[in-house]
């Protein structure tokens, strides 16, 4: 039993026609095991996170009470983008697993809302947001080298508290970036072989084997999402990660949650603005 699907095509080549969809549990059941054996060794074998340096108390005074993390424009990309990846992915595997109903036109579309989601995001980030807070750094390599040696038992010293996202976030968004751009830049390609009435359909645009090709990139970058979106959602819904899912909906997390995980050199809050007194303006009106 092979990965994927063969076909001979009318000029006799043997021609991939997609991947064998037993993945979809392979992928499936790999995410599930992920998490169960990430949620023991958390319950069980994990040791209490401890950080080099101190915060300087009177942070605690100058920083506001919740801290802004997720613009209103972030969020709402993220929530676009998780519902197109959701129907994405029902409307692909439920067909496959035996849940027969006429997906195609929803899945393009979702597709397209993906993908017009995707495009914001990178202008977004890349002129209104901080663009290299989500690309590991030096310090990021440095820290993980240290936990490393840790995890061994020898010695190292502690690492620094993160930037705004922590090494596994911006990991984590490296591989989804890998197989969002597969499934996206394949997707749009096999939009010419069903009739959307967007473009015209071309099934001759490709030889028969660059179409497997591509049929079989989109079908395993795709069965790669269902692993990785099992394994976000787990650690979205994870105690300890709560406040973060909650600034995703609200924007903000509290102060001490900000204090205690990241580094505020590296992950730069403005403070609150200075009080009238302060400025000595109490008595002044
Ligand atoms: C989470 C992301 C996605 C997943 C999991 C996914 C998965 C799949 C799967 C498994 C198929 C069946 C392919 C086959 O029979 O070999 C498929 C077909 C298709 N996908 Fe996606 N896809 C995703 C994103 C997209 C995007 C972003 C687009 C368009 C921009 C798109 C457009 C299409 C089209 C047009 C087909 C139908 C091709 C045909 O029937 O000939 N997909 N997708």
């Amino acid at each position: 039993m092979g990965i994927l699907e063969w076909a001979t095509s009318p000029w006799g080549q043997r021609v991939p026609i997609h991947i064998a969809w037993f993945l979809i549990w392979v992928s499936l059941i790999a995410g599930l095991v992920f998490l169960v054996v990430h949620a023991i060794y958390v319950r069980y074998f994990a040791k209490a996170k401890k950080f080099a340096g101190t915060i300087p108390p009177e942070l605690n005074d100058r920083l506001p009470e919740r801290i802004a993390r997720h613009s209103l424009t972030a969020r709402l990309f993220h929530w676009v983008m998780a519902a197109a990846m959701f129907v994405l992915l029902f409307t692909a595997f439920l067909p496959k697993v035996g849940v027969q109903f006429d997906w195609v036109t929803y899945h393009w579309i979702a597709g397209i809302v993906l993908t017009a989601s995707v495009i914001f995001h990178i202008v977004h980030a890349s002129f209104f947001l901080d663009f290299w807070s989500i690309w590991p750094d030096k310090v990021d390599l440095q820290d993980s080298w240290k936990r490393v040696q840790r995890f061994f038992g020898r010695a190292a010293s502690l690492p620094r508290r993160s930037g705004k996202y922590p090494l596994d976030n911006k990991l984590y968004h490296g591989v989804i970036i890998l197989c969002g751009f597969a499934v996206i830049l394949t997707g749009i390609f096999m939009m010419f072989r069903v009739r959307t009435g967007i473009f015209p359909r071309n099934p001759y645009l490709f030889g028969d084997m660059t179409w497997g090709l591509m049929y079989v990139l989109h079908g395993l970058a795709g069965v790669g999402l269902i692993a990785l979106v099992v394994v976000h959602v787990y650690f979205a819904i994870r105690p300890e990660k709560l406040p973060i899912t909650y600034s995703m909906i609200f924007g903000t997390m509290k102060r001490d949650f900000y204090l205690h995980e990241h580094d505020p050199e590296r992950w730069v809050v403005s403070p609150n603005p200075p009080s009238r007194e302060s400025r000595g303006l109490a008595d002044a009106d």
